[in-house]
């Protein structure tokens, strides 16, 4: 049948040329930038600039996010306040604009309480009134060379924080003359009855005291010449935390730039807080987090015993040229915080002392989102060992676990030599981040890097847990005692994903999981 071989052979070759120019042209069509960053399980705004989280709060079964934004611009501009709920923690739905820049100045970082018993008196027919405690920026100030620029300033709202009253007689707390002098978180101090706000100075913290969220007195100060001092400190957070019985404090102090990778990073401080004075238990310098992209993370108010926090995953080196479109900046997982007291050990070596460290862990609602797609005992790795799958080249979470703390390298790769490794340096005791040939790096010089953290345990068994999404990953190695967060932006998603050893592995335990 002449005819039909015709058309066989015609289909043939039309098959094998279209073969030949795939092979040829591997390069697939570049994706829309939006989808190719655009974090699946991060919150970013919809459109335009966003930096730290603000007024994190949690209100008739809703987590409010508010954020430093700029809805009319993709680089950092005149400061409003965004807005997104949740009632997971882990879908988030953007709400409109809360508080807009006014004469007083650019809205900036703050707080937010729920004022239970109206001590301000701007509640009104039996509803207690949300309050917002945030600096006012006036640039105009800033320009001419002016020192009171930063000052405290509140705003009320009745429905839920749908819509915000600012107060009439703003600031409520003016600068005493300093340039650096903003970020109030509140906290409502029940022993002595007083709302506390903690406030970065420029190299310290300050702590005020109110009965009503409007007059404030100065209390205290900590910070000067001592723990890190690289850069300005901001965003400061004062939480409990309540250890075998007793109640610990943890002073947290963003601080730009200084931070153990350089550009900006999260430091904590553990101590005792009586209402008026913080005093820590050390000096030393310990960081939240070691990762170069979390930054001016604070935790929610009014919820409960747990301390959950949200950072900015960015830093100030590179934030405003990232290569996103449309919107710049996604926020961190929440994060549940909490206190272990364990053997001293740095620098590889145990001391005869205890020590209480702050570890992270994702909150525990970040399950509900996930779905377990391989799991395995047991195995031996010898060189490498596959963790894509054909529907999910590359999981979402890895949660693994050995029983000797040996190198190995989790591997993100592509088909155009891009790769992100994940790994454990067992000689250095260190954790990294090698995000070199990830993808592109030459918006900012010192991105292409290893970021690299100490191990906090001696033990022999380790566990990690490794949050993967389109353009960040989320470490939490041993329980969470060393956490690193970085950003990444291959030219082309990532479609492999291995485990890689160089003198082989044991794995007690792996899981893969996907998003939902
Ligand atoms: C921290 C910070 C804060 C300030 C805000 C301005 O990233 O510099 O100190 O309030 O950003 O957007």
């Amino acid at each position: 049948m002449p005819f039909s071989k015709q058309v066989f052979c015609f289909f043939l070759l039309f098959f094998l040329q279209q073969v030949a120019i795939q092979a040829q042209n591997k390069k697939p069509i570049p994706m829309d930038n939006a989808s190719l960053y655009r974090p699946n399980f991060h919150f970013t705004p919809a459109k335009g600039w966003m930096n730290d989280p603000n007024g994190m709060i949690f209100l008739n079964g809703q987590y409010h996010l508010f954020f430093q934004h700029y809805p009319d611009g993709t680089v950092w501009g005149p400061m409003h306040w965004g807005h997104a709920t949740s009632s997971d923690l882990v879908d988030w739905k953007e709400q409109s604009i809360a508080l807009y820049p006014d004469s007083i100045g650019m809205i900036f970082s703050g707080s937010a309480v729920l004022d239970k018993n109206n001590t301000s008196g701007l509640g009104r027919g039996g509803i207690a009134p949300l309050v917002a405690i945030f600096t006012q920026h006036n640039m105009p100030g800033e320009k001419a060379g002016r020192t009171d620029f930063q000052n405290q300033s509140i705003a009320f709202s009745l429905d839920e924080g749908k819509t915000w009253t600012k107060y009439a007689s703003n600031p409520v707390l003016k600068t005493p003359n300093i340039k650096d002098f903003r970020d109030p978180k509140v906290i409502w101090h029940a022993p002595t009855k007083k709302w506390i706000m903690n406030l970065a100075v420029a190299d310290h913290v300050e702590l005020y005291s109110s009965p009503n969220l409007i007059n404030w007195t100065k209390e205290s100060e900590i910070g000067k010449n001592l723990f890190a001092h690289g850069g300005v400190w901001e965003c400061p957070d004062l939480l409990h935390f309540n250890v075998n019985g007793k109640t610990i404090w943890v002073l947290l102090v963003s601080m730009n730039p200084g931070g153990p990778n350089g550009g900006s990073a999260t430091q904590y401080i553990v101590g005792d807080f009586d209402g008026h004075t913080f005093k820590p238990y050390t000096t030393d310098i310990k960081w939240m987090d070691y990762g170069p992209d979390n930054y001016a993370g604070v935790s929610f108010s009014n919820i409960g015993d747990r301390n959950i926090l949200i950072g900015w995953m960015s830093n100030w080196n590179y934030a405003n040229v990232v290569p996103t479109e449309k919107w710049r900046s996604a926020m961190t997982v929440p994060r549940e915080l909490s206190l272990i007291e364990q053997p001293s050990y740095k620098n590889g070596i145990v001391k005869n002392e205890t020590e209480i460290r702050l570890v992270s862990t994702p909150v525990k609602e970040l399950s509900a989102g996930f779905t377990k797609t391989m799991s395995k005992e047991n195995i031996v790795v010898e060189k490498t060992f596959s963790l894509s799958t054909v529907k999910n080249p590359i999981p979402n979470r890895i949660d693994l676990a050995t029983l000797q703390a040996k190198d190995f390298d989790l591997v993100l790769s592509n088909d155009f030599d891009e790769k992100l490794i994940v790994g454990y340096d067992a000689t250095k005791k260190q954790f990294y981040i090698d995000r070199r040939n990830a993808g592109i790096s030459d918006f900012n010089e010192g991105f292409a890097m290893i970021a690299t953290a100490p191990r906090f345990t001696k033990e022999a068994k380790m566990d990690l847990s490794l949050l993967i999404d389109k353009s960040a990953v989320e470490l939490f190695a041993d329980g969470g005692r060393t956490v690193m967060t970085a950003l990444f932006f291959p030219t082309h998603p990532y479609t492999k994903c291995i485990l890689q050893t160089k003198e082989g592995i044991n794995l007690k335990s792996i899981n893969l999981f996907s998003l939902k």
